[in-house]
């Protein structure tokens, strides 16, 4: 579905919960929010009170009064013709007799996600797009270049919103490239996603003097919690209809949080160098991004410290790797650390040095290539007996042909 589906019970009867509950697990992109009220949730699994049918009946036209997009499951174990009558005309969509059946609760479910898709496929034109960036292995410079290209296209773009997003929970601090301070984060939206919108989301985020927003991280590497299942991928979800554009700093460890947000993502950016811990972290990296079935075009690699005397090594790693570069950010380590010491985005620190200039005309450029498929590294690679060649189909790339320059 691209976006998780968040799923509330009120039932009592515990054989009925207990189906239902196993039904949705087996589904991919549910979560069983376990908050009290139904928030956000997308569905209401809610029991007849058999004994004041008419109290259930109400209280179900309150909740979609005030959630109009949430959907009512109503399960009772009376199927009179006068009760489903009334049932669907209080405005529940689903009605499941009991005792719950697989053969009655999979059809509802598949019904249910087609008036999802409809409603989604109508907003999501005004939805931002998201883009993720991940390092090969930590220190390549995740979120330097995070940082620089949510700061460019929100410097080139004055009218659209542009948030940033930290999602490194191993100590990033996207706060000190930009500072800013912010006091809440992902992980304290994280902790009941069951009721998160747009305004507590909105209240978390700080903003840059460039317009940019900031949702910052709250880990700090030494947390006992991890972000809840289900809990980038709602935030992401909720900033994406809220922003033209969403970037995200996965770090470089490809845990949980960190896969639905690339699963969820319209282009992930690989961000390495060409070292060989790196090149070969790249290709781990490729061949998990295509045993996922990512689609053509939604991975590009950038490589970070870029120096003109490597130009054969870049040669040889994009052979060996059977893609091509999308972007090639000049190695300036005094420039970047100053950027990073004053908190300031490279584009305004340092505008006229050579990886300053880079964020400037490259960035858009990056974002617009991914948004177009992908040319840059969608072009051919060379070595179609590479060992990454065998992955090449699943990435979107053809294995043959020979790396242009980029
Ligand atoms: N193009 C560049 N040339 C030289 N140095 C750079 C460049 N980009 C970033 N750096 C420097 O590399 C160091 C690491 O950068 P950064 O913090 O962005 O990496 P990271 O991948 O996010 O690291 P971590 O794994 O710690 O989160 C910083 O000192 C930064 O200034
Ligand atoms: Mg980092």
């Amino acid at each position: 579905m691209g976006r998780l589906i968040t799923v509330s019970i009120d039932c009592r009867n515990e054989a009925a919960r207990q189906t239902f509950e196993e039904v949705v697990s087996r589904r991919r992109d549910y979560l069983i929010t376990r908050g009290e009220g139904t928030g956000t949730a997308d569905m209401l699994l809610l029991e007849l009170d058999e004994f004041r049918p008419q109290k259930t009946f109400d209280h179900v036209r309150e909740l979609l009064h005030s959630s109009p997009h949430l959907e009512v499951f109503l399960t009772a174990s009376r199927t009179d013709p006068q009760l489903l009558l009334e049932t669907f005309r209080a405005g529940v969509k689903e009605f499941l007799p009991q005792p719950l059946t697989l053969k009655d609760v999979e059809p509802a479910l598949v019904r249910f996600e087609g008036r999802l898709m409809g409603r989604a496929s109508s907003s999501e034109t005004k939805s931002g797009r998201v883009v993720s960036v991940i390092g090969a292995r930590g220190g390549v410079g995740v979120s330097t270049v995070a940082t620089n290209l949510a700061t460019s296209v929100q410097q080139a773009q004055l009218q659209d919103s542009v948030v940033l997003v930290d999602l490194d929970t191993h100590g990033s601090d996207l706060g000190l490239f930009l500072d800013l301070h912010p006091a809440q984060g992902l992980k304290h939206l994280s902790k009941d996603i069951s009721r998160l919108d747009e305004t507590i989301v909105r209240s978390t985020l700080v903003t840059h003097s460039s317009r940019l927003h900031l949702l910052a991280s709250g880990y700090d590497g030494f947390d006992e919690v991890e972000p809840t299942a289900g809990s980038s991928m709602r935030v992401i979800g909720l900033l994406r209809s809220m922003h033209r554009h969403v970037f995200v700093d996965c770090g470089h460890v490809l845990e949980p949080a960190v896969k639905e947000a690339l699963d969820c993502s319209d282009e992930v950016i690989i961000v390495t160098t060409l070292s060989l811990p790196a090149i070969r972290r790249t290709k781990r990296l490729l061949e998990a991004f295509g045993a996922a079935h990512y689609p053509a075009g939604k991975v590009l690699i950038v490589v970070n410290r870029y120096s003109n005397d490597q130009k054969e090594l870049l040669v040889e790693t994009e052979n060996m790797l059977g893609v091509r570069m999308a972007g090639l950010i000049p190695n300036d380590y005094e420039t970047a650390s100053e950027a990073l010491h004053h908190g300031k985005p490279l584009t305004m620190m340092a505008p006229k040095t050579a990886i300053g200039q880079w964020y400037t005309r490259e960035s858009q450029q990056l974002i617009a290539d991914g948004a177009a498929g992908n040319k840059a590294a969608g072009r051919k690679p060379s070595n179609a007996a590479s060992f990454l060649s065998r992955y090449l189909p699943s990435l979107g790339f053809e294995a043959k042909g020979k790396p242009s320059a980029v």
